[in-house]
């Protein structure tokens, strides 16, 4: 299915620090390894997710233990090896993810812009040719935390740091008011007139708190998901569309909210009315 649908994969949770290096001084590739190959013999591009993180519960044990100091030569060489181990594979890195605070108190977790530029000056001397992102969610649309991440990256690209673009994850609830198409539309092209790409990163739509019988709420669902890559296919800096899982089966949702539908594939991997809301404006 995977391989039928879609022209892109990214490894949900292989390539991130406690799936690698769970103990330290000892890496796990097997899984991403497996998935790069899958993705090579079907001819899909791959997209890694993530090499530096702002919250503490996203990386090992170990790595905690380490002082300031220590945690970001750690972070460079595991940038250098994980970079360097997929150049000219893995077409575009995630480097951080969800830097900045909801609440416009700036970025998390002691983390400085500069520490932020030093991961994208690595990662790029770690593969010249790959595509590097920043990544984060509440960015989509306009709002504070939207205006704090582009003043972000207005400084980074002010100083030289070779970000080429931003992951709007785009995890959204149809109950609360997600970012309007022409929102999002704005917002795209205020990257551009920075120089910067956009890509939807991480898309999956939740309805089960809408009102409605269970079509209008479906529909309403394939109607975002159309709205949504339709901005995206309209907009000449954005580099496509990622939805996080393929199967409502699996989804991240059900574990953290409670049971929803929100990808393009349901429990029994049958195509549900977002399939064809996203194919709508997909087929060229
Ligand atoms: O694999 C183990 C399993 O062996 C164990 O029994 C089980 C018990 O909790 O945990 C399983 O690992 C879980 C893993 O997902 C695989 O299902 C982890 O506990 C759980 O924390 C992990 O959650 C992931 C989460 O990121 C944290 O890394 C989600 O799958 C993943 O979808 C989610 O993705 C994030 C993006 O990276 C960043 N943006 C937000 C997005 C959603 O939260």
């Amino acid at each position: 299915m995977l391989a039928r649908e879609f022209g892109s994969l990214v490894p949900g949770n292989a390539l991130k620090w406690k799936a690698l290096r769970s103990d330290r001084g000892v890496w796990t590739f097997d899984v991403p390894d497996q998935m790069v190959e899958f993705a090579e013999q079907n001819g899909m591009r791959v997209k890694g997710h993530t090499l530096a993180w702002s919250k503490e519960s996203s990386y090992p044990n170990w790595f905690l233990m380490l002082t300031r100091a220590e945690q970001l030569v750690a972070i460079r060489d595991h940038i250098q090896a994980v970079v360097g181990r997929y150049a000219g594979r893995i077409t575009a890195w995630d480097v951080w993810n969800e830097a900045m605070a909801n609440d416009g108190s700036g970025l998390l977790g002691g983390v400085s812009e500069d520490d932020i530029a030093d991961a994208f000056r690595w990662a790029r001397e770690a593969d010249p040719d790959v595509v590097l992102l920043y990544n984060d969610y509440k960015i989509a649309g306009s709002g504070r935390k939207s205006d704090d991440v582009f003043a972000m990256l207005q400084r980074l690209v002010a100083i030289g740091a070779p970000v080429d673009g931003v992951g709007f994850q785009m995890h959204a609830n149809l109950a609360d008011a997600p970012p309007s198409a022409t929102e999002i539309a704005a917002n795209m092209a205020r990257y551009e007139g920075l120089g910067l790409n956009v890509t939807i990163s991480e898309m999956d739509v939740r309805i089960a708190d809408l009102a409605g019988t269970t079509d209008e709420r479906l529909e309403a669902q394939a109607n975002y998901y159309r709205d949504v890559v339709g901005v995206c296919l309209a907009a000449p800096n954005c580099l496509g569309v990622t939805f996080w899982g393929f199967t409502d089966r699996y989804s991240w949702i059900d574990a953290r909210h409670g049971a929803a539908d929100p990808l393009l594939f349901d429990e029994n991997l049958a195509a549900t009315p977002a399939y064809f809301g996203v194919d709508r404006k997909s087929v060229v």
